[in-house]
């Protein structure tokens, strides 16, 4: 097998920044140039004061420790393909807005432009591993298309390695992997270029963490996981409405149920709803998928898991309307929380997003704080949600406050969109003074003591609970 020295990644995003940030910090011998189209993404990544284009505990140490040693970030995508003997394809695959399979399918515009590109410059064999989340075959697509456009004579050999990292806790998921997926063809070549990258990440994960398997396995394998890890949260979101119907807690519930051992605890967090840009994403795939295999079962029941998603923003934001006396027309609503989980600023498919656009409808005005969430981004992510309204409506009733004080000021209710750690903190006394009352709480994400909220004065809804207010 080729011993990898120079490796280049497509895509400075979510994943292939940190990822390939973190492959270079373990393997000082490998030199790591991490390329992409975008500008600006690039100039953030090189920027002397390391303000990062993205937000991740840990991750500026790794950047600090490794940029200008044998790290690099550029635009020019040409050079870092040629000079590499493999290449990670890390661009982004969101779902399709129109055409065929619009709403379901991935867009796999960028991958196939990526792909094009090795192939016109490339002058030596490569490595070509899928590092994006694509739909199954994808690299039977890849290696048709450099294999019809390359130089002759030269070799790619197609890996699918799917990234497992979840937001917030990416340098941590990269230091010690769970495990790490390499899929490849079972041919001698196929074998060889696999073993070429289990030795990379050998440098820092112990070998009996590197699964191998075949490439559709592989492929198959990441839209499995997210498809179950979101089923999860589904499941305990739909036991959530049955609590609060009932009056039994679903935190008890939860612990119940995750102390067997088969299920474990963890991912039994009862929300308002998942967001982030994976999971609708991965099982809007698998559903395109098992729809075009023609298995409607199947992709029923893997729809029904964004479905009930959907409905269980759809009954938090109804259940804020009901409990503020059947109106928050003209009523000051505070969302605390605008990313789609703690610890990061990625607001894709933020639940937060379709909270805020529920209140806007109802005619409220929404003051908003988050704590890593930059401006011009809430502005961006409202316009986007509400089309029909002109941003400088939309304006006119949301507010962005610079923090979670004077956020409440004045307002009706806070509600709990994200989980960030400084909203336990908040000195709620303060906050309870600030507000109209009655002054509620609504806790979508169960982080806050209730009854402590409750002796204030507060009347709190926390989700998954149906005690009295
Ligand atoms: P992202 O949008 O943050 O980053 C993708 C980058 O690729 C962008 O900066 C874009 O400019 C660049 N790009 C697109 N086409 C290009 C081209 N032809 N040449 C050079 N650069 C190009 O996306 P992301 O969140 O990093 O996700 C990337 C992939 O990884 C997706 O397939 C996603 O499903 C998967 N994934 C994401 C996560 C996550 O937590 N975000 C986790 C696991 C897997
Ligand atoms: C997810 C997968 O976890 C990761 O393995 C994959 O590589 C990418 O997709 P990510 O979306 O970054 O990662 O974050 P994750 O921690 O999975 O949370 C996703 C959403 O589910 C968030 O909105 C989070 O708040 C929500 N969630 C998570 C719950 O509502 N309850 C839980 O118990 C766990």
């Amino acid at each position: 097998p080729v011993t990898v020295k120079k490796i280049c990644c497509i895509g400075a995003g979510y994943v292939g920044g940190p990822t390939c940030a973190v492959i270079a910090l373990k393997c000082p011998n490998i030199i790591v140039t991490i390329v992409d189209l975008n500008k600006s993404r690039i100039d953030a990544w090189n920027s002397p004061d390391f303000s990062l284009p993205i937000y991740e505990p840990g991750l500026v140490d790794v950047v600090k420790e490794a940029r200008g040693r044998n790290l690099f970030f550029s635009t020019d995508v040409d050079k870092a393909i040629k000079e590499a003997d493999l290449i990670f394809v890390s661009v982004n695959t969101p779902t399709k807005k129109s055409g065929v399979g619009a709403g379901f399918a991935a867009d796999l515009n960028y991958v196939e432009s990526a792909t094009r590109r090795i192939a016109a410059v490339a002058t030596s064999s490569k490595i070509v591993v899928e590092k994006s989340t694509v739909p199954m075959r994808t690299a039977e697509s890849m290696r048709t298309i450099l294999e019809a456009n390359s130089k002759p004579g030269l070799r790619f050999d197609i890996l699918s390695n799917p990234e497992f990292l979840a937001e917030g806790t990416a340098i941590s998921d990269l230091f010690s992997p769970d495990r790490v997926l390499i899929g490849s063809l079972q041919t001698p070549e196929g074998l060889d270029a696999c073993r070429s990258l289990i030795e990379v990440y050998a440098n820092w994960v112990p070998k009996e963490r590197i699964l191998t398997v075949g490439l559709w396995s592989s492929e198959l394998s990441k839209l499995a996981a997210n498809a179950m890890l979101a089923q999860r949260i589904s499941s305990i979101n739909a036991l959530s409405a049955i609590c609060e119907a009932t009056g039994a807690n679903i935190d008890e519930v939860a612990h119940a149920v995750g102390r067997d051992s088969r299920m474990g605890p963890k991912f039994l967090r009862a929300s308002v709803g998942f967001g982030g840009s994976c999971f609708q994403k991965d099982i809007l795939n698998l559903v395109y998928l098992s729809e075009s295999l023609h298995l409607p079962e199947v992709a029923a029941y893997w729809r029904q898991v964004v479905i009930m998603n959907e409905y269980q923003k759809r009954r938090f934001s109804k259940t804020v309307v009901d409990t503020l006396f059947n109106t928050i027309t003209n009523k000051n609503i505070t969302v605390l929380g605008f990313a789609f989980k703690a610890d990061t600023g990625d607001t894709r498919e933020s639940a937060a997003i379709t909270l805020i656009r529920d209140f806007l409808s109802e005619r409220a005005h929404v003051t908003i704080y988050d704590p890593q969430v930059e401006e011009a981004q809430i502005w961006y992510d409202l316009a986007e949600a509400i089309p029909d309204t002109p941003i400088e409506q939309i304006k006119k009733q949301v507010t962005i406050a610079p923090n979670a004080l004077d956020a409440a000021k004045n307002s009706e209710a806070v509600v709990i969109a994200t989980e960030w750690k400084e909203f336990i903190d908040i000195d709620w006394k303060a906050v309870y003074d600030t507000m109209n009352k009655p002054a509620f709480v609504f806790d979508g994400r169960m982080i806050l003591n209730a009854d402590a909220l409750r002796q204030i004065g507060f009347k709190v809804k926390t989700i998954g609970r149906g005690e009295k207010i």
